[in-house]
């Protein structure tokens, strides 16, 4: 949760919901983003040297100059394997080493073949695959060829700028430079202790990259604002900066909790991505010719035509500057690429994509368990309760309030002995208190972040005086991790889960409520090198720690702060909303982006964090969320108790069907998450994912698809009677309202709802395993038997995929589960193993239920190996909108068919 109302010096508190925006920089205020978006040049400064070329079967390395100042800098630019360029700029001898993440890549990058294929001394052109790249020199420039378009270029408008660190050794301290040339570390460590308190002197890296062609870019999660990025020409910049934000507002390029570098340019007929791969303060100019006029003169500059395009201006505080271009051609094949690079979410376990109930807070033991027995009683399920911060003795992490929370052994029992789990929070700040253990042990064995004096940083957050644990030394992570073990963390079991909040981190009287850029950490980084990646580096320690606790269950995080490449140890939520209207309306966007940067286990918090929703608000809400990965109500300690069973009979009902709905679609999820990792696709995509020669799909973010199979339209709008749906694949593609089972073509569509109504399709031409039969939570249902609902295509066949295991383990790694192919063409259902893997279930299929199906249908045999040949009944339900073919009673182990006569 958000910092509230605890300096009242720096808050003034508020009853309206609006972000305090003093508290955060604008552009103009940050020296870096002001003096290097004010860096303009008619021609660059900047050229290669191509006469000092070096080339190697993956990469050329040649020089570049700053022929203003002559500095010198070195540029590599190497295929990656999966139709991605990398291009590396880095400074010659320069004074302080420069940053590079060290925890967003999933390992190195795997080289590819790249060879030579036109070379002068004014221009080089490299060749992988179908994949160009040209170094021009005067001025440097690259320009990336994909099936010969051109799709992107790198320093089109000359605004490539790399500062060289300016302060430099004085004439005193030449012995010093001359040390350097031997030894670099060895001068690295002796000019520290001469210079500690020294500035280190401006070292920002800027560049543009051109889309010619783009009608759209997207991405650079995360921000509160629509899924297209808008031109941010004459005002402010995305901001990358993970911050803290009170109330943070919508529509908004403003940093929140998250930074995710990639953004993806995109038109109908080309997608291409560029993954600036930097942990420090970010801001993204974004220009789109369809905005501006200012653009057309720069679009012919690029592309000689008047045709639409997209640029970007990057602009980072420091680092080195480490680029991919991600080829494309399709959006598909852009975010596969990029899940190539940063790695994908591994299964998570089944119950985590269920309902989870959380509020600041449950107040004791009692609550928990009074909570859970009220939406048993009201027949409401529900998988998972958590414990916000009041749960522990005064803030001090890994223990527990006496009073409110004495058994916290026998509450965890309770609590799982009816399936559910319990996930706690843990935040990265430190009591500074004599006596607890965690701090002692961190100042003893030295755990702290430092000051710039090596001192330890101190600030303030939730218990007072605070210090933060430095996950950058790995015996810091190494102590951090067992903190988790049951024997330490005591009352906790394989049950309990982690939620990792403000690690941004959040720094109550810190700038920007952020910790000090100026703040060391271990291998000598500044703060400002890293802070886009220390919640990373905090969420891995956690991941370590539950898996070596439990080595048998995969581990469930929740996170704030983001990074590139944190898909790989956890999930993340859209942080502090508010009870308003505009908050649902962006969480569609808001999770989207994150898909589309790698990050698909997202959620926002159902109801909103801050203030009370009004009943259609939240009702609203709960339907929304059913299509949202991570499903989670939270709300503010201030805020009146909002369980779902404490309302009128009507809204109990309509709360209970959009769970029922959530749960009966978990087969779903889960088999997108599988896919997920096997395969790198998000599990949820905005529509111009699935639809990306479609004009019409290219602005609309209150739609979102679940897989390719189901499409969503949220309604976040108050007292409507009557709304407008976008389906996307034209005339000949089938979509069934999953309610009604009503079928409906591409195109727009005005449908009636009442409040009732959750607006969600199927799409024509998927098979959805579901589980339809109710369940006081996920855990009760692993043996109950699936509906198949076959969503017949215009050619009369529809296929789909289910994943199955135990749910938990990490057996499936080692083939001990089922993956299924389910086809249906010529009237016939087929299941068959895509794998030859086996896993042990007793799920069975009770149901199929096709829709639009064919006409005068009589009967329906089922075949099998162990069941031989079975006469099934069949019957048309809903005025032969469809056809329900009754209790196959066929294991899912078992390849079967079912033909129709
Ligand atoms: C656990 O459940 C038992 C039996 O219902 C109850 O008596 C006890 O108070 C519960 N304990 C806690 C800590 O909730």
């Amino acid at each position: 949760m958000a910092f509230l109302r605890v300096i009242p010096i720096l808050y003034v508190a508020s009853c309206s919901l609006a972000v305090v925006k003093e508290n955060f920089k604008t552009c103009e205020q940050s020296s870096f983003c002001r003096r290097l978006r004010g860096f303009k040049a008619e021609v660059s400064p900047y050229q290669l040297d191509l006469t000092d070329l070096l080339v190697t079967d993956n990469a050329l390395e040649t020089k570049l100059i700053n022929t203003e100042t002559n500095s010198h800098f070195k540029v590599s630019l190497s295929a990656v394997h999966g139709d991605i360029f990398r291009i590396q700029v880095d400074e010659v001898m320069g004074l302080y080493p420069r940053y590079n993440p060290q925890y967003a890549l999933n390992g190195e990058p795997q080289p590819a073949k790249l060879r030579v294929v036109d070379k002068s001394k004014e221009h080089i052109t490299v060749q992988y695959s179908d994949n160009k790249a040209t170094l021009h020199a005067k001025p440097f420039k690259v320009e990336f060829v994909k099936d010969d378009n051109l799709v992107a270029v790198l320093n089109s408008r000359g605004l490539f700028h790399f500062e060289h660190y300016r302060t430099r050794p004085t004439e005193s301290e030449n012995e010093v430079e001359h040390q350097k040339i031997e030894d670099p570390g060895a001068w690295e460590e002796n000019f520290k202790s001469h210079h500690d308190s020294k500035p280190k002197g401006p070292s920002g890296i800027a560049v543009d990259i051109t889309f010619p062609g783009a009608m759209r870019a997207y991405g650079l999660p995360e921000h509160a604002d629509k899924l297209p990025l808008r031109t941010t020409n004459g005002g402010e910049p995305y901001r990358l900066y993970n911050l803290d934000v009170f109330e943070y507002e919508v529509d908004s390029p403003m940093a929140i909790y998250g930074a995710v570098p990639v953004l993806y340019a995109h038109s109908p007929k080309h997608t291409v991505g560029f993954f600036w791969h930097n942990a420090a303060e970010t801001w993204i100019d974004i220009t789109n010719s369809k905005d501006e006029n200012v653009m057309s003169s720069l679009v012919n500059l690029v592309s000689g035509s008047k045709e639409s395009s997209v640029s970007a201006h990057f602009i980072s505080e420091s680092g080195i500057m480490d680029m991919f271009v991600l080829m494309g051609p399709k959006p598909r094949d852009a975010v596969k690429q990029y899940a190539s690079l940063t790695g994908v979410a591994p299964l998570p376990q089944y119950f985590t994509l269920a309902y989870h109930q959380c509020r600041w807070n449950y107040n004791d033991q009692d609550d928990v368990t009074s909570v859970v027995a009220n939406f048993d009683i009201h027949d409401m399920p529900v998988d998972i309760m958590w414990l916000d911060i009041e749960y522990t003795d005064g803030k001090k992490y890994f223990t527990w309030d006496p009073v409110k929370f004495p058994n916290p052994d026998e509450m965890v029992n309770n609590l799982t002995s009816t399936g559910r789990k319990l996930v706690v929070i843990i935040d990265p700040h430190i009591k500074r208190e004599a006596g607890y253990f965690l701090h002692e042990d961190a100042v003893a064995n030295d755990y702290y972040v430092k000051n710039k004096d090596g001192t330890v940083y101190e600030g303030w957050c939730w218990p007072g005086s605070s210090s933060y644990l430095d996950f950058y030394d790995p015996k810091v992570v190494d102590y951090y991790k067992g903190l988790y073990a049951f024997d330490k963390f005591k009352g906790t079991t394989d049950d309990v889960y982690i939620w990792n909040d403000m690690n941004e981190p959040s720094v109550f009287n810190g700038p920007e409520i952020t910790m000090p850029k100026d703040c060391i950490h271990h291998g000598n980084w500044e703060h400002r090198d890293i802070h886009n990646e220390y919640a990373l580096s905090h969420t891995i320690g956690t991941f370590k720690g539950l898996v070596e606790r439990s080595p048998t269950r995969r581990p469930f995080i929740l996170t704030r702060g983001h990074f590139a490449g944190s898909q790989r140890y956890t999930a993340m939520w859209t942080g502090d909303n508010a009870a308003d209207w505009s908050h649902l309306a962006i969480s569609y966007a808001m999770c989207a982006s994150e898909a589309l940067g790698g990050i698909s286990f997202c959620g926002a918090d159902i109801g909103g964090f801050f203030g009370n929703p009004d009943m259609e608000l939240l009702q609203r809400w709960y339907q929304a969320a059913v299509w949202l990965p991570f499903m989670r109500a939270h709300a503010h300690i201030d805020t009146r108790r909002r369980e779902p069973y404490l309302f009128s009979e009507d809204v109990k009902n309509r709360v209970r069907i959009a769970l029922r709905l959530r749960y009966a679609h978990l087969p779903l999820w889960y088999t997108l998450f599988y896919e997920h990792e096997t395969t790198g696709e998000p599990v949820i995509r905005p529509l111009f994912y699935e639809f990306p020669e479609e004009a019409e799909v290219l602005d609309i973010d209150n739609e979102i698809l679940v897989g390719n199979a189901v499409l969503a339209r949220m309604i976040a709008e108050p007292g409507v009677s009557t709304i407008s749906v976008y389906l996307p694949g034209g005339p000949t593609e089938q979509w069934y309202d999953i309610e009604d089972f009503k079928m409906y073509q591409g195109g727009t569509h005005n449908i009636p709802v009442s409040l009732d109504k959750i607006v969600a399709f199927y799409r024509g031409g998927n098979i959805i395993a579901r589980k339809d039969r109710p369940r006081r939570s996920s855990s009760l249902m692993h043996n109950d038997p699936f509906t198949l609902y076959v969503a017949l295509d215009n050619k009369q066949t529809a296929s789909g995929t289910l994943f199955v295991d135990d749910h938990a383990s990490f057996e499936y790694r080692a083939k001990k589960y089922l993956y299924l192919h389910l086809e249906y063409a010529d009237n016939t259902l087929t299941s068959n193993l895509i794998d030859k893997t086996d896993y042990p279930t007793k799920e069975w299929v009770e149901r199929v239920v096709i829709f639009k199906p064919p006409p005068g249908v009589k009967a329906a045999t089922l075949t099998s190996k162990t069941l031989g040949t079975v006469d099934l009944e069949v019957a048309y339900t809903r005025e032969h909108k469809a056809l329900v073919i009754r209790k196959p009673g066929v294991n899912i182990r078992e390849p079967f068919s079912i033909k129709l006569y």
